[in-house]
């Protein structure tokens, strides 16, 4: 291997990656951080939503995916922006692959020591709220406190409405929250386990209770990240950020000056099948 080409593999390059915009809000969370850090993200919007999609479909397509992607660019660190993905391949997907992989996941434990009622609330996919994993955890935490869980597809699409600059319905999203007015105690803390639900904070804001506490799983991956950066003592890297798409739509179009607000400044279109 000559010289320049060891330079270049020691600089960082993150690959994130989601159905839709969800992994947005864990790339800005990152980027607010490590602000030098080149990342590459991939909309797998050609299979999106993954939210109704069998565990093993999903598990098949990340394998797919990061395959690919290796292939063509050189990865420091894969981080599976979606919870729903990350339930249904980590750790399993990090067998095939050289590379670190994180991945989100709903923080349940953390909401213990966070609410003050004793009620906390999940709002995550479908998939991800089935995921045996997820399952478990939840009924291991149900001897300490009341958790409520609520799956919903809707909230996604909703989000990515936003993203694309359309009006989105608060009377919608509230309706989408009826499960838990019906309930004697409502909870204080509402866990977000789906990357795309913290672009719609400042909407779940206006019509919940005041003074929930939001729990986006993002935050709890920085720490990972940070450990991973200084083990390999990788070297920051300013190259323009790249966002592949895997199916030119409308939507690309209409999301394209959000993304560009966010630091990205190269669009690509790649085929994975
Ligand atoms: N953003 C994904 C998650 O965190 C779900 C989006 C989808 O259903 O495609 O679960």
């Amino acid at each position: 291997m000559n010289n320049k080409l060891l330079h270049f593999k020691c600089k960082i390059t993150i690959f994130i990656f989601d159905s839709g915009v969800g992994g947005i809000s864990v790339y800005s969370q990152i980027k607010k951080i490590f602000p030098e850090i080149h990342f590459i993200y991939l909309l797998d919007n050609k299979f999106f939503p993954y939210g109704i999609k069998s565990k093993n479909y999903i598990y098949k397509r990340c394998v797919k995916i990061l395959k690919k992607i290796s292939y063509h660019y050189y990865i420091s660190l894969a981080i599976i922006a979606c919870n729903t993905a990350s339930v249904s391949s980590i750790p399993i997907i990090q067998n095939y692959f050289s590379f670190p992989i994180i991945g989100v996941t709903p923080v349940i434990k953390d909401s213990i020591n966070i609410t003050n009622n004793g009620v906390i609330g999940i709002i995550a996919t479908k998939t991800t709220l089935e995921n045996y994993y997820v399952k478990n955890k939840i009924e291991d935490f149900r001897q300490n406190c009341i958790i409520e869980v609520l799956s919903s597809q809707e909230l996604v699409f909703l989000s990515e409405k936003k993203i694309q600059g359309l009006n989105i319905s608060l009377k919608k999203i509230k309706k989408i929250f009826q499960p838990w007015y019906n309930l004697k105690i409502f909870p204080d803390t509402i866990i977000l386990g789906c990357t795309h639900f913290p672009l719609i904070l400042d909407e779940l804001k206006k019509i919940l209770p005041k003074n929930i506490k939001f729990l986006d799983s993002s935050i709890y991956i920085l720490s990972k990240i940070k450990k991973i950066i200084t083990k390999n003592k990788f070297l920051f890297n300013t190259q323009k950020n790249i966002i592949l798409y895997t199916k030119y739509t409308v939507k690309i179009k209409k999301i394209k000056k959000y993304l560009i607000s966010q630091g990205f400044n190269f669009f690509k279109k790649i085929k994975i099948n």
